[in-house]
Formats: C-alpha cells, structure tokens, sequence
C-alpha cells in the first residue's frame, strides 16, 4: 500500500491550478446514459473514482474513450443495453447509484447491488428510491440488490426530506424524459447540481429552478448528445486555501469560481486570513497576521460545506484560542479528529459537536491513517506544519478526489513524497 511521507514545510508560496470537480463529473457522466448519440464531457479530474464510473459505463454496454492529454472523455451510449451494476463496481464507489434513475429512464429498469456505508456514515439510499417510487417506479430491496423497474416514468411532486445532493441528481436525471412535469422540493443546491441541470439542458431537457431548493423538470420525449466542462471543483479549491492558512503561506488560486467557495472564505477571514479575489484567481494569505479562531457549523449548500470540515479543523489546531465544530450533515465525520489528537491536538468530541484547542503549533510528526477522502487531505496539512515528519497511509482515500496531489503541494514548496510501502 502506497502512503505519503510529509516533512514540515515552510509557508506555501506560488500558485495552484484547481481540476474538474469529481462531484459534478460523475453525475454528469451518469446523465450520458440518458441518450444513445456520443456526449463529450472536458475538464475532468483523472481520479480512481472517475475511473471506476467509465468501467461501470462500459459494463452497461457504453462506448467510452479516456483522453488524459485534453482531459476529455467521450462516450457513446448507442450500446447501452445492460440495466445490471455489479457489487465489485459499486462497493468501489457509492456514486454508482447516480446510474440508477439515467438507467430507469432508458431501458425502464436497474439493478445495483445496494451501496454499503462508509467511515463517515451508514449512507442510506432511501431518499433516492422513494423518489423515483415517486415518479411511478417499482423499487424493491433484495439479497443486497436495489432492483427498479417502470413502464413510463411520470412527473410528479417530488419532496425530499433531506436536501440530499445524490437523490437530487439521481430524480433529476430520471425525471428530465419522464412524462410531465416534476417539481422537486427541499432539492439540494450545491453548485454541482446546477452543473448537472446544465449538462442536461444542453441535452435538451428543461429544467429549471437548479441552485434553489425548488427544482421545476418539464419531461421531454427524449434526450441529445452534448459537449460540456465541468466546473472547477469547491472542495480542492477550499483544501488549498486552508493549506495557505496553515503554513502561513501566500498562494494564488487559479481556475477556481469564488463564489463556490463563499463561506470558506468568509471563516478564513474570520480567523484572521486575507483572501483577496484576484483576476487571475484566488490569493489567500495566511501571514498577514496573527490567525485566531472561529466556529464552524457544516450545512447543506451555501452553508458551510461538510467536506470542508476536516481540513478546516487542521487549521484550527494551529490558531490562536478554542474553536468549536459541529457536524450536521453527516453523523460519523470526526475520525481525523483522534488522528489529529495523535498528533499533539487536544481535539474533545462529543457526538457532532467537536472542540478544537488551538494554539498546538507546531504539531508532532506522527503515523496516522486516513479514514475517509477529505480526513486524509486534513492529515496532508497538518503534516505540513507538524514537527518532523508524518506518514499518512491509506491515501488511496486520498487519491479519489484529488488530482496529483503532490505535484501539485509540492509546486508549492511542500515537502511530500509518496512512496509505496
Ligand atoms: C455528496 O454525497 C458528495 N458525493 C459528498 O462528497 C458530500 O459530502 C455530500 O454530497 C454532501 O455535500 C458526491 O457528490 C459523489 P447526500 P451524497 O445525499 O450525495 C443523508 C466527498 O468527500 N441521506 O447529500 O451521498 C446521508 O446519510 C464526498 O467528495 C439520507 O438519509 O450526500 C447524509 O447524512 C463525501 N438518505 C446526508 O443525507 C438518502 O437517500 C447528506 O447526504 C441520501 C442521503
């Protein structure tokens, strides 16, 4: 197994260029299972998880050419005739049900074995299932399967009782061909739906309403093929504005949209950052003067975001004063909170409430281990500000979402090697 060695870095300086986002890239490429022309997606990250959904487009019968030079990947769903997602796809990412509802729509039925939990919760589906139930399809659970079947899908009044980001997507794909208008209510907003609205719109179907919590989907006979780029991804975006905090450094940020990463930024200027909206990108200063604390309380989008907690709690070992965290979003998210503690942070979690001493700069070089994707970027960083060196294993968590992560640390001036053990 491969693992990072981090050395204590001084501040970061220079500049960062930010990828596709993996969570607006892998629903997109879901949606291509909609229509049987050839879409061409651009800008997306080349990570295992994009990996594993072109090896479950390709079992179901897809076309699909992989272009890293130009970071394009084509596929062509005339072929499309399996409604089958075996478990050793899905168990290697729990995105494979974003195929479910693109599935229903084209061949009236899916099969997917039932995607288990994970280290930050049990990651139920039920959300997802009784709103295509909602659109008129049969949905039973059996033997670990999540089998779906439908004549004709048919709008409806869709209510989620959670603004879940992966049953948005998932009603939204099956509802945009469905017969009628369907209105999802209490939908997710993040920027990666809106993305998703807009590479189906561009397939021809209309919606409306993407980015609020009131998603009107006027149903259309079929869909067309379509080019789109995905939109820079938030989350790297904000891990690299947090490693500029940490290290005291001075980074400039490009190919990023500010106003996807609002209330990271607002916290980082709370605790005491500069965050200057440059032409040429994002510049985020963490040595402009002394960092203190501040509170953190994750929410659905335009909250703040729950990916970015663990790396945000990284830096508030390192401020000034006492922080407090609350997680809502899910209810296992505080693991790299031990691993922190290992490190020399005194970090006391009380179910989803966490309280972050500060003041621990510099930390102790330790072995930890991620537990989860953005636990282990939060690992990364404060391996960068911690006393001699971290060796951080488990990273394959890591090298899901962020593309070439130590080129691009190391561009920066970060003292990071992987090595395999
Ligand atoms: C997406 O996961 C992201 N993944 C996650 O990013 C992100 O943390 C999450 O949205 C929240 O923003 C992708 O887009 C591939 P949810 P998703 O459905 O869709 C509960 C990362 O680090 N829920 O909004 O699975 C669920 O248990 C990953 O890139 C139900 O109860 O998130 C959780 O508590 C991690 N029933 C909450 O909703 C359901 O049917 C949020 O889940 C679905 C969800």
């Amino acid at each position: 197994m491969a693992k990072y060695i981090v050395e204590q870095s001084g501040p970061l300086h220079g500049e960062v260029e930010i990828s596709g986002a993996k969570n607006a890239a892998l629903p997109i490429l879901a949606a291509t299972v909609l229509t049987a022309d050839v879409c061409e997606i651009c800008d997306v990250p080349r990570l295992k998880d994009i990996d594993v959904m072109c090896r479950i487009l390709r079992s179901l019968g897809a076309k699909v050419d992989e272009d890293w030079d130009e970071h394009i990947i084509r596929v062509d769903g005339s072929g499309i005739s399996v409604s089958e997602v075996p478990y050793d796809l899905v168990k290697l990412m729990r995105a494979s049900i974003f195929v479910m509802g693109p599935l229903l729509a084209r061949l009236g039925k899916a099969s997917i074995a039932q995607p288990g939990g994970c280290a930050i919760g049990d990651r139920p589906i039920d959300l997802h299932t009784k709103g295509l139930k909602t659109l008129g399809a049969r949905v039973m659970m059996s033997e670990g399967l999540v089998n779906a079947s439908v004549d004709r899908l048919k709008g409806a009044l869709v209510y989620l009782d959670f603004p879940s980001v992966g049953a948005t997507e998932n009603i939204m794909m099956a509802a945009s061909v469905a017969d009628g208008v369907t209105t999802i209510e209490n939908a997710a907003e993040e920027p990666e739906i809106v993305d998703l609205a807009s590479f189906l719109n561009k397939m021809g179907a209309k919606i409306k309403g993407a980015g609020t919590d009131t998603i009107k989907i006027e149903g259309v006979p079929s869909l067309h093929g379509a080019r789109h780029a995905v939109i820079p991804d938030r989350i790297e975006t904000g891990t690299f504005m947090v490693a500029a905090a940490i290290t005291r450094g001075n980074v400039l940020i490009k190919n990023c949209l500010p106003d996807h990463v609002r209330p990271v930024m607002a916290k980082l200027i709370e605790c005491g950052a500069v965050v200057e909206d440059e032409l040429e990108g994002l510049r985020v200063r963490g040595d402009a003067g002394k960092l203190v604390a501040t509170d953190i309380k994750t929410l659905p989008y335009p909250g703040f975001p729950t990916d970015m907690q663990a790396p945000f709690m990284a830096l508030l070992t390192t401020v000034s004063g006492t922080s407090t965290v609350i997680e809502t979003v899910f209810e296992n998210r505080f693991m790299h909170a031990a691993e922190l503690s290992r490190m020399g942070a005194n970090i006391r979690v009380d179910g989803r409430n966490a309280v972050v001493p500060g003041d621990k700069r510099p930390l102790t070089g330790a072995h930890v281990m991620s537990t989860d994707l953005r636990a282990g970027a939060a690992l990364v960083l404060a391996g960068l500000v911690a006393k001699g060196t971290t060796e951080v294993s488990q990273i394959y968590h890591i090298e899901r979402g962020y593309e070439n992560f130590v080129e691009k640390l190391s561009g920066l001036g970060a003292k990071i090697k992987r090595v395999e053990d």
